[in-house]
């Protein structure tokens, strides 16, 4: 193993049975994709937990799952429907995904989720850990896993260099991980590692004194657990500036559908422009130029890997210009006072309720 690290057969061994003890005494067995175990219930948990903490995944799940029951019924839903079941979770590609992969395990696997790890990370927005997940828990598979939690927990433990991302350190925590995941009840280990890290192991508060692992923890004998993993060399993130254009009349605002790629791919947004005199030529696109414009307080958006500063700007129509504007699957005038059935970014989430509230001040 590079990175110069060596583990025992029997501390192996050791680590995997405290590790599993621990789940049975501590461990979460109620959360809603812990009962009826399908690899389908499992796939859909794990796809909503990236990135998200449970107790908000769980009415996201329960709404998902009321509504797409089966493979199938996702399969065959509309994507503005699983679009809407993701709004407010964020990183919607996960819906997109989930939604395309559905596609293909019904024409593909009779709609049958497949049980064999290539298949699983062939689909779109399975990863080797997120595969691993699924056919652990749901199939008992002794399939190894590697989701940023895991990776600090077994940091800490071997004091492995490096930080998320870094290729040396990836490889080197997927050799630990695939010699320590034991053969049998894979399916607890798996859970326990994941929870651990979400829960004793935190980043920054880790609560060693309660760990099953903390006598052969070598980052907890040396006092060690805030340098590892490593912190990553700080990149400044880019800062962005967009005019988000906001045709109105009474309640409703005009509201366009994104081509299927992008940041908001699929999702409904108001019409943007970067630079202001790109303004003049939109309007004229949409036969709404000559209009007073008006301006609402900017606001900043941040992104996983850039800053969105949004300056909404308001046009209010009369009823003629807004029977110009046709809608179509690629616009719509969207009425403020409606529950959304369509998937909206958050910032024209966070726009349409400024716009609810204060629609009388502006
Ligand atoms: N994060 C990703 N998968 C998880 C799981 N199964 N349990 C808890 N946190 C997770």
């Amino acid at each position: 193993m590079n990175n110069n690290i060596t583990i025992s057969q029997k501390s192996a061994h050791q680590f995997s049975e405290r590790i599993i003890n621990w789940y049975h005494q501590q461990g979460r067995k109620h959360l809603p994709w812990q009962q009826n175990k399908t690899a389908y219930r499992v796939w859909i948990s794990e796809i909503m937990l990236q990135q998200t903490q449970v107790a908000t995944v769980i009415p996201y799940y329960q709404r998902f799952m009321a509504s797409f029951p089966s493979i199938i019924a996702l399969a065959n839903a509309d994507e503005d429907d699983v679009l809407h079941h993701w709004t407010g979770l964020g990183y919607y590609a996960r819906a997109r995904n989930l939604h395309k992969a559905a596609k293909i395990i019904r024409d593909n696997y009779q709609g049958e989720f497949p049980d064999n790890i290539e298949e699983v990370m062939a689909l779109p927005g399975i990863g080797r850990s997120t595969a691993g997940a699924i056919l652990s828990l749901a199939l008992n598979q002794p399939l190894p896993i590697l989701d940023g939690n895991v990776k600090r927990v077994l940091a800490r433990c071997y004091l492995v260099e490096g930080y998320n991302g870094l290729s040396t350190f990836d490889k080197t925590l997927w050799q630990i991980s695939e010699y320590l995941t034991p053969k049998h009840e894979t399916a607890a280990y798996n859970q326990a590692m994941m929870d651990l890290g979400a829960s004793l192991c935190s980043r920054t508060k880790p609560n060693c004194q309660a760990c099953p692992v903390q006598n052969s923890c070598l980052a907890n004998a040396g006092d060690l657990q805030s340098n590892y993993p490593n912190k990553k060399p700080k990149k400044k993130i880019p800062e962005k500036n967009t005019i988000m254009v906001i045709p109105r009349i009474n309640n409703k605002v005009l509201l366009e559908k994104r081509p299927p790629s992008g940041i908001w791919g699929g999702l409904w947004c108001f019409y943007e422009v970067e630079h202001e005199k790109q303004l003049t030529p939109l309007l004229k696109k949409l036969q709404l130029n000559g209009i007073q414009q008006q301006k609402l307080p900017a606001f900043r958006h941040t992104f996983s890997h850039f800053h969105l500063d949004i300056q909404p700007i308001v046009i209010d129509c009369s009823l003629n210009q807004m029977q110009e504007i046709n809608e179509n699957n690629q616009q719509q005038w969207y009425d403020l006072q409606q529950q959304a059935s369509v998937g909206l970014a958050a910032s024209t989430k966070k726009l349409l309720t400024l716009l609810k509230q204060t629609r009388e001040c502006f």
